[in-house]
């Protein structure tokens, strides 16, 4: 009980003062619950909205990929320049700091190593999730995929409806089957399904036409960086899908398997959300090199 001897008559009621309304600044996030708005809000700066997720979930299948061989060498000394982390449950729990302060997005699905990564049917237990405190959950979408898509699409319903029910907001990762096509009609077709499916981010790739990728997705997206491209070819990329609209990049390899790893995650969020040109951004890529 609070001592009541100190108990005074309120003053500062502010009359006349209306309440001020506040608008959210994620794309599509308005009308999400106050614990889905907080966990957004942690992964995109409320200043930029923009955000440099360090993706490093690529051994889940793949096993140890060149520049993931030790992830407390490779990865831990990226993390305090990172927005948000993207890796599976096993290294999180093995690997990251937990006192690395960061939001995590999660791998919430599982693949094999035979099929690729398409081969996704199987979702974590919601309860898995929230034991680790995660601020998303990561799955994978195989649109246009005869055999996988009606499955991934399952997996992200079920995702969202778990997530809905506690306040975690799912990403849907757009994969790309060999014998799809990666321009905007795929992209846009593979953004909206996800979105559509209540996805509350999507992850997709650049390409030509983006802008209209991005109009059409009533969520934010963020690219994926794909294979090790030289480092201003991957600062370009950035900045063309930052100025078409992305809310930021969820990038792997082009990090991890750069020449200067802790230089390059440090070029691409000064390009994301300080609009560094390419040029501007390899040119802080090469002071920072070692
Ligand atoms: C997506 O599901 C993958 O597992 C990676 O997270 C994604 O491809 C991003 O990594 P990268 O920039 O290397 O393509």
């Amino acid at each position: 009980m609070a001592d009541l001897d100190d108990l005074r008559e309120g003053s500062r009621f502010g009359i006349g003062t209306p309440v001020e309304s506040q608008s959210f600044h994620i794309k599509g996030a308005d009308n999400l619950p106050w614990g889905m708005k907080d966990r957004l809000n942690r992964i995109f700066n409320s200043k930029t909205g923009k955000s440099v997720m360090l993706a490093f979930d690529h051994g889940f299948i793949m096993g140890p990929t060149s520049g993931l061989e030790r992830i407390d060498l490779n990865i831990v000394p990226l993390i305090e320049y990172a927005d948000c982390l993207m890796c599976a449950r096993g290294i999180l729990r093995s690997s990251v700091p937990a006192t690395a302060n960061k939001p995590i997005c999660l791998r919430s699905d599982a693949g094999t190593s035979i099929l690729t990564e398409l081969n996704d049917n199987v979702l974590i237990d919601i309860e898995d999730a929230i034991r680790m405190n995660v601020s998303a959950m990561a799955v994978m979408l195989a649109i246009g995929d005869p055999k996988m898509e009606a499955t991934t699409i399952a997996n992200l319903y079920k995702a969202v409806d778990q997530g809905t029910r506690y306040g975690i907001p799912v990403m849907g990762v757009t994969a790309v089957g060999k014998d799809m096509a990666r321009d905007a009609r795929y992209f846009g077709l593979a953004s909206r399904i996800c979105a559509e499916n209540g996805a509350n981010i999507v992850k997709t790739y650049y390409c030509d036409g983006f802008e209209n990728v991005v109009a059409a997705c009533p969520v934010p997206i963020v690219i994926a960086g794909g294979k090790k491209l030289p480092e201003f070819e991957a600062l370009e990329l950035c900045y063309k899908a930052i100025n078409d609209g992305a809310a930021g990049v969820d990038m792997g390899r082009n990090v991890f398997q750069s020449e200067d790893p802790i230089a390059m995650i440090q070029a691409v969020h000064a390009v994301v959300h300080n609009g560094l040109t390419p040029q501007q951004g390899i040119e802080m890529f090469n002071d920072l090199k070692k």
